[in-house]
């Protein structure tokens, strides 16, 4: 019998992960696509890829790369060979165990076409999906299993969020004489009890998330530029979108400050994953 780990396709049901690592990641400014820029010795897709593998959750990763990116295309096989090495190495895995299908594909110009792109490339009998952001590369393993979790007890579709800690404020532009005072004017404050903060990876029903992104398929530039998750689209459909804990240390990676804190969280004494929040 073949005892060696296969990469084919499984037989049964399949959670796939998409992992969207395809942004330019303008507001970092590193110079270069922020799936590659140097985190805690690494980079941080390998960080987020890693997680998403420590899950254990995935019979598919599917990432979304910026097109013709060579050294993402080069980092995704060092991490398919990573994985494959990592399970021949596991004395106690059983006959059969299947390591992830990682499948890479090219990004498109705005979060929700990766996604898309990626859910193209999904493998057959695929019936659940998380979608990670790349940029939340420290993602620790609780969260992705609190996400399946609710997706097994029947969600269609689960978003992990964290309480708000600042009070927050509706605003507009000032107009008139108070454009002289200051450029914005205070219009309301939301109760805090009822805000979250909402992080990756979200999970969904493969049929919901492809019914969600259907629709947004048809949005103007206008509408399109206005989604920032996917969950927002499930949402529209009028689905239940259900939310568990998620994790003070899954920070997108969006600012020089977060790297900063990022490689913090990684010097850590017990490393970012195993530090609840
Ligand atoms: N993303 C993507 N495809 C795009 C845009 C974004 O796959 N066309 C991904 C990013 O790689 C990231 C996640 O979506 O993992 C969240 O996006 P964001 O944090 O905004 O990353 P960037 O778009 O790279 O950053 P910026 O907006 O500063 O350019
Ligand atoms: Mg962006």
């Amino acid at each position: 019998m073949d005892t060696a780990p296969t990469n084919s396709s499984p037989a049964g049901p399949v959670t796939a992960v998409i992992v969207v690592a395809a942004g330019s990641g303008q507001r970092l400014g590193y110079g270069v696509a922020k799936a590659k820029v140097p985190l805690g010795g690494d980079t941080i897709l390998m960080h987020a890829l890693r997680g998403v593998a420590a899950a254990g959750i995935a019979q598919q990763i599917c990432i979304a790369i910026p097109p013709g990116d060579a050294d993402l295309q080069g980092l995704c096989a060092a991490f398919t060979r990573e994985l494959a090495d990592g399970l021949a190495r596991t004395a106690e895995s059983p006959y059969g165990v299947q390591i992830p299908v990682v499948t890479v594909v090219d990004g498109g110009a705005n979060r929700a076409d990766s996604v898309r792109a990626a859910m193209a490339a999904l493998l057959p009998h695929t019936e659940a999906v998380l979608v990670h952001d790349a940029a939340r590369a420290l993602a620790p393993e609780a969260v992705f299993h609190r996400v399946a979790a609710a997706l097994g007890a029947g969600a269609s579709a689960v978003i992990p969020v964290i309480p708000v800690v600042d009070t927050v404020k509706t605003v507009e532009p000032t107009t008139g004489d108070g454009v002289a005072v200051a450029p914005e004017l205070v219009t309301g404050t939301a109760p805090r009890e009822g805000l979250r903060a909402v992080q990756t990876p979200q999970g969904f029903t493969f049929a919901i998330l492809k019914r969600a992104h259907e629709a947004a398929a048809e949005f103007d530039a206008d509408q399109a530029a206005l989604v920032t998750d996917d969950a927002m689209l499930v949402e529209l459909l009028g689905v239940p979108v259900h939310a568990v804990r998620g994790a003070s240390q899954s920070l997108k990676i969006t600012t020089p400050l977060d790297l900063i804190l990022a490689e913090g969280l990684l010097e850590g004494p017990l490393g970012a994953r195993w530090v609840e929040g």
